[in-house]
């Protein structure tokens, strides 16, 4: 394990844990539909550190956020690990009498921690109150670490501070995308530029190869000069000039567009007002599985075509083609990841990364909100 710049939970001692409170930040923003956990692969990842304080005597607060609003409850996350692990639900994130109760060695969830606006806001009363509820903190939620928000930064300004197993596993992980082997390919889909662009420039002098595809690509054609239809533009297109300029970035050389007759294969160029474009082609297919198949190592982060809607090929086949290569390859973003387990493929792949935004926030800059709140 390459060192770590904070400490973690096996820093601790069991005299440390036993008896007292230990305030746990965890990521369970997930999808939930009619009351249930649509994917559980967060709250898995979450069950180590939660058992091993459980299991050293401690008294666990679980804080979690849901949604933007603060508005849902994460009462169908407490009841999606009950299987795994004896939890109770506080619907107060504040109810002292209660936790007071608490035997050592059991775990509480407590409401979505957005319902307090103060949360975002990094109020520093409202940590102060938060940090107040526990004798130790501990962040398990790398994937929302790249919000300077009060559970994830404000709190261990006042508790003796530590990384939960999965946090600790993610940063390993992740860091290793720094001493990645030749050839070196970046594969960047999906829609958010301005998260994706940052990456780029990082990456760039060190990767061989980079595609561009998903809803990426369009701007840059627009920029070209070409025809993008009716296609997804995205957002945040500064930057663009500098990307397409470099040698080692690669667009997609066929798209797949909805037109009114149905699925057609275009080139990028023949693309015209009427067209919306949906997915990559099978020459690009093929180009970048040649790359994939040759490359030690490859960082994945965004679909690259509309695969909610039925336009899957293209994403399907790059995670096909990474299960078969021998090169080492890393997978992020919700969306990614979504796609993978649809097609159930992800346990051929070396390192399924929890994080979203966080993954590319930590690779374009070397560090988080969340992990600088930990080094003190
Ligand atoms: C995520 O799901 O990526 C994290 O939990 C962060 O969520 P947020 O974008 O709502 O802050």
């Amino acid at each position: 394990m390459s060192k770590l710049p904070f400490k973690t939970i096996t820093d601790l001692k069991t005299k440390d844990l036993k008896g007292n409170f230990v305030l746990v930040r965890t990521d369970f923003n997930v999808p939930i539909a009619k009351g249930k956990v649509l994917n559980d692969s967060r709250l898995l990842s979450a069950l180590p550190t939660l058992k091993y304080l459980a299991e050293r005597g401690a008294k666990v607060l679980v804080v979690a956020h849901l949604g933007r609003a603060g508005t849902e409850s994460l009462a169908p996350v407490a009841r999606a690990l009950e299987p795994h692990l004896k939890i109770g639900f506080s619907k107060l994130v504040f109810d002292e009498a209660r936790f007071k109760a608490m035997p050592n060695g059991s775990v509480m969830l407590l409401e979505n921690i957005r319902r307090h606006e103060e949360e975002e806001k990094n109020d520093k009363v409202f940590a102060k109150r938060l940090a107040g509820l526990a004798d130790i903190y501990i962040n398990d939620a790398f994937s929302a670490s790249h919000r300077a928000h009060a559970s994830i930064v404000g709190v261990p300004k006042y508790l003796p501070s530590f990384a939960g197993l999965a946090f600790a596993k993610e940063y390993t992980e992740l860091s290793k995308v720094n001493k990645a082997g030749h050839p070196f390919v970046l594969i960047l889909g999906g829609a958010k530029f301005e998260t994706k662009l940052p990456v780029i420039k990082k990456l760039l002098p060190r990767a061989d190869f980079v595609f561009v595809g998903g809803a990426l690509a369009h701007p840059l054609w627009h920029k070209l000069g070409y025809e993008i239809g009716k296609s997804l533009v995205g957002d945040g297109v500064k930057g663009l000039v500098e990307v397409l300029k470099d040698k080692k970035i690669q667009l997609p050389i066929d798209v797949v567009v909805k037109t009114k007759d149905g699925r057609v294969v275009k080139k990028p160029e023949g693309v015209r007002k009427q067209d919306n474009i949906q997915d990559a082609g099978p020459a690009t297919i093929d180009l970048l599985k040649e790359k994939i198949i040759k490359a030690k190592f490859v960082l994945w982060n965004g679909p690259v075509g509309n695969f909610e809607k039925g336009f899957s090929k293209g994403t399907e086949e790059i995670a096909v083609a990474l299960v078969e290569a021998t090169g080492y390859s890393m997978v992020g973003g919700g969306d990614t990841v979504a796609a993978l387990e649809r097609h159930h493929l992800s346990s051929g792949i070396n390192y399924i990364s929890m994080s979203g935004g966080a993954m590319l926030e930590f690779i374009a800059k070397g560090t988080l909100p969340g992990i600088k709140a930990l080094e003190k």
